[in-house]
């Protein structure tokens, strides 16, 4: 009873046909906006987090992360220039495995968009603290209102991040009142993301000390299963800072030349990331080091937890990198480059809004998708008459968002986000094998060359990055798709527009979409 209901493609494709976006981007374009969604909190904040789990071998779970994301990332290319139409992952498993299936993807898919801008509102709010308020105008916020409550894993004294708060709110009204970033913006933005971090690699890889890589690998490769800890347990973690390259698969479909310029953008812009971000890390740790703090046991504490937050209270690691919260302009502090830290701090600062607002942006149309679909209230889809955004969405989402980034510490909330974001992508990957399978006719703009080996390793690799998190960030997938489910059985299975004969394929905001009733609807 639960697969019957799969939205019939040909549909999705006529509406897809109609709408027919010029194809106007290239290669590096590609790989411009792909570079504008990836790098945020994940190499900017994260470092810090990752370091505490693996020491030096940070780098090596950046190069296992970026590998598996290549493989993932294909397969969303292929799907999304084969059905070119709002929603992602949830529309194509719609169109291939079914509503049932497709609404736990999008259930899940709240984790990936909307968890991860709370994460990334929590990562800004490191930088702000420290190098707008603290370095700029010697404003001290007290501890009290700049991180989460330590019961919940936030820092000593911490009762609500209140910068968090108010920069997700601020996100959430730009979004509602219809600003979108042009291609100009993205470009400027990414121009100072990558220079910051071209000129902290410049400044600090000459100079590292290689008895700071020493011991390498000081938890092991394999930390132990739901630990979180080793190179692996680091790989789960910041496999954060590659989410977003989902939104190039999905440009797609305005490329020219795809077959050719799809995987360059794609690969090449994971490719490029991977070796920043390994380049960024080795600088950090090779300079001021990026051993993990342990207990008694030799066992790293873990990233987020209260033992944590306590240690790096105390004085002797007041200056460790896996207690910084704004990571790499503290390794530039440490190593007398005060001012190009500040810099940073302020690239930082600029740049990293941009990427709440891509990944909010990408929440509020999946919701407006599943409630236009009758999976959720039709009062979610409800578009303003003047800004002609789904501004009921966006206010729901943005609070919601705005709550967990003022008491949530950013290490677990990224790890609850790729928790959602790796089931999403291994049923992406199936999906692609499905569609192979049974729909050969369908045109794809786009083909993985040898998607018998790549589709599985997919599938695997996000599998073994997520049974490689922390158990508590493991534990949040099925309850909440527990949640997710006792909704659907409740209220969406009864009033899926689907379940009532009505074909609707939403493409648009702005009302463009296909209504195709099948029969009458039953009343
Ligand atoms: N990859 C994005 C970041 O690191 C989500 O902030």
């Amino acid at each position: 009873m639960f697969l019957d209901r799969v939205k019939p493609l040909d549909a999705i494709l006529a509406a897809a046909e109609k709408k027919s976006l010029k194809r106007s981007l290239g290669g590096l374009q590609l790989m411009l906006f792909g570079i504008g969604c990836i790098i945020g909190t994940g190499i900017f904040v994260l470092t810090a987090a990752g370091a505490q789990k693996a020491g030096p071998g940070l780098m090596l779970a950046f190069a296992i992360a970026g590998m598996i994301c290549v493989v993932a990332a294909l397969c969303y290319a292929e799907i999304a220039s084969t059905i070119p139409v709002s929603g992602s992952a949830y529309t194509y498993t719609y169109a291939t495995m079914g509503e049932f299936l497709a609404w736990t993807v999008g259930w899940a898919l709240v984790l990936e968009y909307a968890i991860a801008a709370s994460a990334v509102s929590v990562g800004w709010s490191g930088y702000f603290v420290g190098t707008i308020l603290g370095e700029t105008f010697g404003i001290v916020l007290p501890a009290s209102l700049s991180g989460g409550p330590l019961a919940l894993g936030g820092v000593e004294g911490g009762l609500i991040n209140l910068p968090a708060l108010a920069i997700a709110l601020l996100v959430t009204v730009l979004l509602m009142i219809g600003t979108s970033e042009s291609a100009k913006v993205n470009a400027i933005l990414v121009t100072i993301k990558v220079s910051a971090l071209t000129i902290f690699i410049a400044l600090t890889l000459p100079q590292v000390d290689p008895e700071k890589f020493n011991p390498f690998l000081p938890a092991g490769v394999f930390g132990g299963w739901g630990s979180g800890l080793g190179a692996v347990g680091a790989a789960a973690t910041i496999f954060f800072a590659y989410v977003g390259f989902d939104a190039v698969s999905t440009a797609a479909e305005e490329t020219k030349n795809p077959q050719r310029n799809v995987p360059v953008g794609l690969v090449g812009s994971l490719l490029f990331c991977t070796l920043f971000y390994i380049a960024v890390a080795a600088g950090a740790i090779g300079n001021i080091g990026g051993q993990p703090i342990t207990g008694p046991d030799g066992i790293p504490f873990p990233a987020g937890s209260e033992e944590l937050a306590r240690q790096c209270a105390l004085p002797a690691y007041s200056a460790a990198l896996v207690c910084s919260d704004e990571a790499l302009a503290h390794v530039l502090r440490e190593i007398g480059w005060s001012g190009v830290g500040n810099a940073l701090g302020y690239a930082a600062f600029l740049a990293l809004p941009s990427v709440i607002l891509v990944l909010l942006f990408a929440q509020t149309r999946i919701f407006f998708v599943m409630s236009r679909d009758g999976l959720l209230p039709e009062i979610l889809s409800k578009v303003h008459p003047r800004w002609q955004t789904p501004y009921v969405v966006t206010a729901v989402t943005g609070m919601a968002v705005a709550l967990a980034a003022a008491f949530f510490p950013v290490g677990q909330l990224a790890d609850i986000a790729n928790a959602g974001t790796l089931y999403a992508f291994a049923l992406v990957a199936i999906a692609v094998m499905v569609l192979r399978r049974t729909r050969p006719d369908v045109k794809r703009h786009f083909r993985v060359q040898g998607l018998w080996f790549v589709a599985p390793a997919a599938v695997s690799g996000c599998l073994f990055l997520f049974f490689n998190l922390p158990l508590e960030a493991m534990i949040v997938l099925p309850l909440w798709s527990f949640v997710g489910i006792a909704i659907y059985l409740g209220y969406g299975r009864r009033r899926s527009h689907l379940g009532r004969g009505i074909i609707e394929v939403v493409d648009d905001v702005a009302g463009d979409e296909t209504l195709i009733p099948i029969h009458p609807p039953r009343s």
